[in-house]
Order: structure tokens, then C-alpha cells, then sequence
């Protein structure tokens, strides 16, 4: 079947949500985000291969182990700045297939302190992927534990990564119409047979303080995560009681602004945001000042963004990259350099993605985030 054959055609989760909005008319772009990703039942997390060659797209820690390495020196680092707790959380949220957890904790083992003092806890949402963790992490010295929410973990001090987690989390859409804004939710077509864009009736609140009418043209989109800023504002209240730090990667805009981010993405290929439900990857940029306000506003330390190239390199990608290729043959030595270049190129993924890191107060600068 061709793929636009495969859009057409209706996934079980569309069909639930079209009965679900005939009977209660049009849902929020956030809810359908979080069914379409993590609906327990027919979510894409909980049914699908997502990640890797053979699923719909992949990402740093697959493509080169040099990540999660740099990764796990970070966090050596970011742990001795908050005192190298004897007794501390190393989270992972959305783990993926567990290979960035594996790498940072090899890489980690330099310091094998660090490694004895940390309870990893992995926040996974989906069955298949903790199976997938399970396997991945069998074998190494820690015991991770899952959590299905941030408050499931213990409070202590902690040291938190997020890689491609941020822009799973649900957006919703207000768009410019006739000078106000109206909230895009997700309806029916006129026949009922398909999910289709429409437009709320009535302004969103004044609190959703969203940019002013006069600042924006007819039509111009602003998304909003409110998803993504209470999860920030949880992490922040952790911050205050215990020193802890966050390094958050993901691909997104360093500045809030107009424009309409959401997409799917389908056996490595763009597909469209509203077909098939639950057999598409669907996510949308991540609004990094969005993410460093927050968690100023909740008392916290924000530095960056930086391009994850920059940060990369200022980490020590490039000393890393030779290191790996001495000894190799020239077709292996090729293959390192190829993954770092993908990961760190401006072209590739080395401008798009960027990092941002959440600290306590007064730990000072965390590596990376300057240029010296
Ligand atoms: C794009 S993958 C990134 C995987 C991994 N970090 C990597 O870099 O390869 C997103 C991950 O976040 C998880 N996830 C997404 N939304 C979640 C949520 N609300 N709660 C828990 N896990 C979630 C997914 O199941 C998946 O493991």
C-alpha cells in the first residue's frame, strides 16, 4: 500500500476518537497529542517500533555512542557540582531503547563513585520500550527502577536528562482570526470520516498570555505547552529542596515565536499530522525560552540554549572522535566520524537541536554553556 493509500485509511485510535468527538464535539491538539502518543491502549509509544533503522526515525544516542558518552561526563561534572551526593537520583526521562542511559553509565564509570552513589530511574510511559530498557541495561551495575510520573520518584538530589522528550509533550494551537485569537482543536470533516482542523468558538482566556493581535497577521499560529511547563515547574520544585541539575536536548526554536510546528513522522518520512493516530511519531518544537523562563519564574537557574553541535564540541566531541578512531580500520575509523558529523553538523542535527540546562540556585555555569 502506498502512503498516501496508508493516510487514507483509518487507524483504530482515529476511529475511537472520531466517535469520541461526534459524542462531545472537538477535542484540544493536547489531547490528541497525548492519545496519539501514549493512548494505553492504541498509542504509538505502546504499539509500535519507534526508534532505529528499522522503526520511523532515530536519534543522538542511536546514530553515535560518543552522545551519551560526553553525556555521562557531563553528569560526572554536574554531580560533583551539587556535592557528589552519596545518595542520588540519575533520571532519564523517556529512555527510548535505554541506549543513552547505557552509554552515559559506561562513560560514567571513570568516577565509580558516582556510579555506586546513583538510583537510576528511567520515566517510560510505554511497555515495549521498558521491556526494550530492561534488556539494554541487563548486566551493568545499577538497578534501575521505573516510574510512570516524576512525582512517583523520591525526592532527593537529583541529576536529570532528557533527550527527545520535551517535544512528545502535548501543544495546543491559537490562531490569528479576524484580529483575535481562536484555540485550534481538532474536529471532524463535514462527513465525519476524518479527523480535520477547526476553530474553538470562543477567545482563549486572557491568562494564556498569549503575543498581542497587533504584533500578528491573519492567519499566524503561537502553540503553547502547558504540558511541558508543569512538568518544568515539578522538576523546579525538587530543585529548591535538593541541589540538582537538568540537561534537556531536543529539536526546537531558541526563541518563542509564531508558527506552526506540529508533525508526524512515519518509516522515516513526514506524514500527515491528523491521519492515522497512533501509527505516526507526532510531535512539535520545543520553545526553549519557553522552558528557561519557567523555570526562572520557579526560582531555578536556566543557561542556554546552546546548538547541541557547539555543545557537543565544547564537551569534547572531536578529541573523543579520535580517541575511538586509533587502532581502527579506515572503513570503522569512517563510521565514527560519520555518526559524529551527523550529530553535531549545523546541516544535520547540530543547529536544530539544542541544549538547555535547569540547575538549582548558585551551582554556577554547567560545561558547555560557556565559551571558555
Ligand atoms: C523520541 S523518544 C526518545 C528516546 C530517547 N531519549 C532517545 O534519545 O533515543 C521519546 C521517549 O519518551 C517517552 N515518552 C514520551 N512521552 C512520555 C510521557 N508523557 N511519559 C513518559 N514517557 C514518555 C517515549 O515512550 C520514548 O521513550
Amino acid at each position: 500500500m502506498t502512503d498516501s493509500a496508508e493516510a487514507q485509511k483509518q487507524s483504530p485510535l482515529e476511529e475511537r476518537l472520531i466517535d469520541l468527538i461526534k459524542l462531545k464535539g472537538p477535542i484540544t491538539i493536547a489531547d490528541y497529542m497525548a492519545d496519539a502518543l501514549g493512548h494505553p491502549h492504541d498509542g504509538y509509544y505502546m504499539t509500535q517500533t519507534a526508534i532505529g533503522a528499522d522503526g520511523d526515525f532515530t536519534t543522538a544516542p542511536e546514530i553515535s555512542q560518543i552522545f551519551g558518552e560526553l553525556i555521562g561526563l557531563w553528569l560526572v561534572e554536574a554531580w560533583r557540582s551539587i556535592g557528589s551526593p552519596q545518595a542520588f537520583n540519575l533520571i532519564e526521562l523517556g529512555p527510548g531503547r535505554g541506549s543513552l542511559m547505557a552509554d552515559i553509565l559506561r562513560a560514567a564509570r571513570l568516577r565509580p563513585e558516582f556510579v555506586r552513589s546513583a538510583q537510576v530511574w528511567l520515566l517510560e510511559q510505554s511497555g515495549l520500550l521498558r521491556h526494550e530498557q530492561q534488556k539494554r541495561l541487563r548486566g551493568s551495575e545499577v538497578k534501575p527502577l521505573w516510574a510512570d510520573s516524576f512525582e512517583d520518584i523520591p525526592a532527593a538530589p537529583s541529576l536529570i536528562i532528557a533527550n527527545e522528550f520535551f517535544d512528545c509533550l502535548p501543544i495546543r494551537q491559537f490562531k490569528q482570526v479576524g484580529g483575535s485569537w481562536r484555540e485550534q482543536l481538532v474536529g471532524l470533516s463535514d462527513d465525519s470520516s476524518s479527523l480535520e482542523l477547526v476553530l474553538g468558538k470562543t477567545p482563549p482566556p486572557a491568562e494564556y498570555d498569549l503575543p498581542a493581535a497587533a504584533d500578528c497577521s491573519e492567519g499566524d499560529v503561537f502553540e503553547k505547552s502547558f504540558a511541558a511547563q508543569e512538568f518544568l515547574t515539578d522538576i523546579c520544585s525538587l530543585f529548591s529542596e535538593h541541589k540538582s541539575a537538568a540537561l534537556i536536548i531536543d529539536y526546537g526554536h531558541m526563541q518563542s515565536g509564531l508558527g506552526d510546528t506540529l508533525q508526524a513522522v512515519r518509516n522515516h518520512k513526514y506524514w500527515p499530522p491528523l491521519s492515522a493516530p497512533g501509527l505516526a511519531d507526532v510531535t512539535a518544537h520545543v520553545d526553549f525560552e519557553a522552558i528557561s523562563n519557567t523555570a526562572i519564574q520557579q526560582g531555578a537557574m536556566a543557561f542556554g540554549p546552546v546548538a547541541q553541535g557547539v555543545f557537543l564540541e565544547r564537551l569534547g566531541l572531536n578529541l573523543r572522535v579520535e580517541m575511538l578512531c586509533k587502532g581502527k580500520s579506515a572503513a570503522d575509523a569512517d563510521l565514527i566520524r560519520a555518526g559524529a558529523a551527523r550529530i553535531a553538523a549545523p546541516d544535520q542535527m547540530g543547529e536544530i537541536f539544542k541544549a538547555v540546562s535547569i540547575t538549582s540556585p548558585a551551582l554556577g555555569t554547567p560545561p558547555g554553556f560557556s565559551d571558555l
